[in-house]
């Protein structure tokens, strides 16, 4: 592909495509591309806007009083983070609330401006996740129990917000990374800010209200040994407008050890990757800053 064409990002309107041609398109958008959008998703626009709305009421509260919110409960499965300093290494500009479900959590304790959006929310996206995840297993004729048995984690989910950063160029709203899990479904508002790679280019995902974008992480990657790369993506800063965005992360559970499934190797595509406990790759990759695709790149080293 010429590198001055202005590449768009597939997408997919789930209405109107039968389960094989589905599969067919998803399985082109994976090998070519790692990422892709779907429209006619069935999560209601209203409750998309919803928890926007939550979202931006929450982080207009003075950060004491974000706090504050969240201390109630010490089970909360809520946390929020803030990256907005710089130390040395570039931070991410940007704050993050966290939702990580505990089997001690009672969502019935969530504040209550978050609690029906998110849980509703997560619900929803989370059963769409595992739908997309289906018809990527599928079109790799890749048995559904498998997905199943090793995607039993209760999913976590992100609410990004990304506020003016009065200096151009100073550092990334979050820096160039693959996310770490199976697939990363992201919703984003109408403010530009996020680009994927795509060979040596950096594509901008020009904002859709009403899709989805769906990400090809790590796990997939390493499951299919390299057949389907994680997408690389970023997030640029921008000196005006704040920007939100909701990741749902659908991942394996952190007990289970992913690795290359023999169906992917052959003399032709020897392993690349080591097998490794899930939860051990998330450690190691929060351990650091983001950096590209660089935990994949270890798993290959460690292989010796
Ligand atoms: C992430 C991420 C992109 C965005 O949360 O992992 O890449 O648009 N977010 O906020
Ligand atoms: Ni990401």
């Amino acid at each position: 592909m010429d590198d001055d064409t202005i590449q768009i990002v597939p997408v997919l309107d789930l209405s109107n495509l039968s389960p094989s041609q589905l599969q067919q398109k998803i399985a082109i958008c994976c090998s070519e591309w790692g990422v892709f959008q779907i429209i006619n998703h069935g999560v209601p626009l209203a409750l998309q806007n919803q928890i926007r709305d939550a979202a931006r009421h929450f982080f207009s509260l003075p950060t004491e009083i974000q706090r504050e919110l969240l201390q109630a409960d010490p089970f909360s499965p809520l946390s929020v983070f803030t990256g907005l300093k710089n130390e040395g290494e570039f931070r991410n500009w940007k704050h993050t609330l966290g939702f990580k479900p505990n089997p001690y959590m009672n969502t019935n304790l969530l504040p209550c401006i978050l609690r029906e959006p998110f849980v509703n929310f997560r619900e929803k996206v989370g059963s769409l996740a595992h739908g997309v995840a289906k018809e990527i297993f599928a079109g790799l004729q890749l048995n559904a129990d498998l997905l199943s048995d090793i995607h039993t984690r209760r999913q976590t989910m992100t609410v990004n917000y990304y506020p003016p950063c009065p200096e151009r160029n100073f550092t990334y709203g979050i820096r160039p990374h693959s996310d770490f899990g199976s697939i990363t479904l992201l919703m984003q508002d109408e403010v530009k800010g996020l680009q994927i790679r795509k060979g040596g280019n950096w594509i901008d995902m020009n904002p859709r209200k009403d899709a989805f974008i769906v990400m090809i992480g790590d796990q997939i990657e390493i499951l299919t040994n390299g057949m389907y790369k994680s997408v690389e993506h970023r997030v640029l800063t921008n000196r005006s407008i704040p920007r939100i965005s909701i990741a749902c992360f659908y991942a394996p559970a952190e007990d289970d050890v992913i690795g290359p499934l023999g169906k992917f190797m052959s003399k032709r595509t020897p392993l690349m990757y080591r097998a490794v406990k899930f939860g051990d790759y998330l450690n190691h990759g929060f351990s650091k800053p983001l950096n590209g695709k660089s935990n994949l790149i270890l798993s290959t080293m460690e292989c010796h």
